[in-house]
């Protein structure tokens, strides 16, 4: 008999839906995992106002009729964004407000130049019980600095709103990992799937991977360790979240590759797979649905998902996009 796992249907607290042609197909994809996910505003337009939001969420609902899956919403802050806005994005179910540092990734040419830019709005966040999740990366920096160089940012951040509750998202590197560690209660970090099972090596250490291209860069693997050895032994305020951002092949097959890795339809067997050779199986099922929802003060997950040690092929194309592990074959697979 092959090894099974029963775990409650996971919370991905990271993941890209987009908007028009693609949201149907990706919410699907999405929702034959998950149980909920907490979306992220960096559409054309951004998601930043509670009309926006409300469309969107009833866009996913709509995609995703007949399964059972719950959006969460963010909203993406913006230079001067008012008071008004925030508590009119939090009346209108938004639970996060997003912090991209301006340029830093995909859509984020109209992001934040310094936290004074959205003072108020951090302010209104702190009143009103929103959580920041923070893109931390300093644009200014080399490449592979860029997560580290920022943690500045995020501790002044820490310092001047003292009730604010914050996610340093899609962790990278150790000083990240550290930062969060010895961070407050209030504090906490997400990983992506690819962070953990993947290094700067996958990337371009043979030929360049434009599909394993995403922003925070893949690191070199002591980073890619010491996430691994954090998760591996159930270290507090630390908890999943994909960051699967869909790109079209043929964009991510052009000359200039944008950041993103659609991650969401292999990440959770190959978790089961890699905490497994680790001797640490025990420990997904915190990691994927417990210790974020606690963080959210969200009610555990419920339903189920089974994960079964039985030869899976990642299939090479789905939604029009290449997945992550395309082609690859994984030890475990998700009953859908
Ligand atoms: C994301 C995207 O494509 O929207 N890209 C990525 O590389 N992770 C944006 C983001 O979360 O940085
Ligand atoms: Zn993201």
């Amino acid at each position: 008999m092959p090894r099974t796992l029963r775990i409650p249907r996971p919370d991905d607290f990271h993941v890209h839906l987009r908007q028009g042609e693609g949201l149907a197909a990706y919410a699907r994809r999405e929702a034959l995992h998950f149980g909920r996910a907490l979306v992220m505003p960096n559409t054309l337009p951004p998601l930043s106002g509670p009309e926006s939001l409300s469309a969107y969420r009833a866009a996913i609902l709509e995609a995703t009729a007949g399964l059972s899956f719950e959006p969460l919403l963010s909203f993406k802050l913006l230079p001067g964004m008012a008071r008004q806005t925030v508590l009119a994005c939090a009346a209108a179910g938004a639970r996060v407000g997003k912090y991209y540092p301006a340029g830093a990734t995909t859509n984020a040419q109209d992001g934040i130049r310094e936290p004074g830019e959205i003072a108020e709005a951090l302010a209104a966040m702190e009143e009103a019980g929103l959580i920041l999740s923070i893109h931390g990366e300093d644009q200014e920096a080399p490449a592979l600095e860029r997560e580290a160089a920022f943690l500045p940012v995020v501790d002044g951040i820490l310092s001047s709103y003292p009730r604010l509750r914050l996610i340093l998202e899609h962790l990278s590197t150790r000083e990240g990992l550290a930062f969060v560690q010895a961070g407050p209660e209030r504090l906490a970090g997400t990983l992506t799937a690819h962070h953990l099972l993947l290094s700067l090596d996958d990337l371009l250490g043979e030929g360049l991977e434009a599909h394993l291209f995403c922003k925070p860069v893949l690191k070199p693997a002591v980073h890619r360790d010491a996430l691994r050895a954090a998760v591996f032994s159930g270290l507090p305020r630390l908890f999943f979240g994909s960051d699967s951002a869909p790109h079209p092949r043929v964009k991510k097959e052009s000359g200039r590759a944008p950041a993103g890795i659609y991650s969401a339809p292999a990440a959770l067997p190959a978790l089961a797979g890699l905490f497994d050779q680790a001797g640490a199986l025990d420990r997904l099922e915190p990691f994927l649905c417990s210790r974020g929802a606690d963080f959210y003060r969200l009610p555990r997950p419920r339903g189920q998902l089974t994960l079964v040690e039985e030869a899976w092929t990642v299939p090479d194309e789905l939604d029009g996009c290449v997945p992550l592990l395309a082609g690859q074959t994984l030890a475990w697979k998700a009953i859908e």
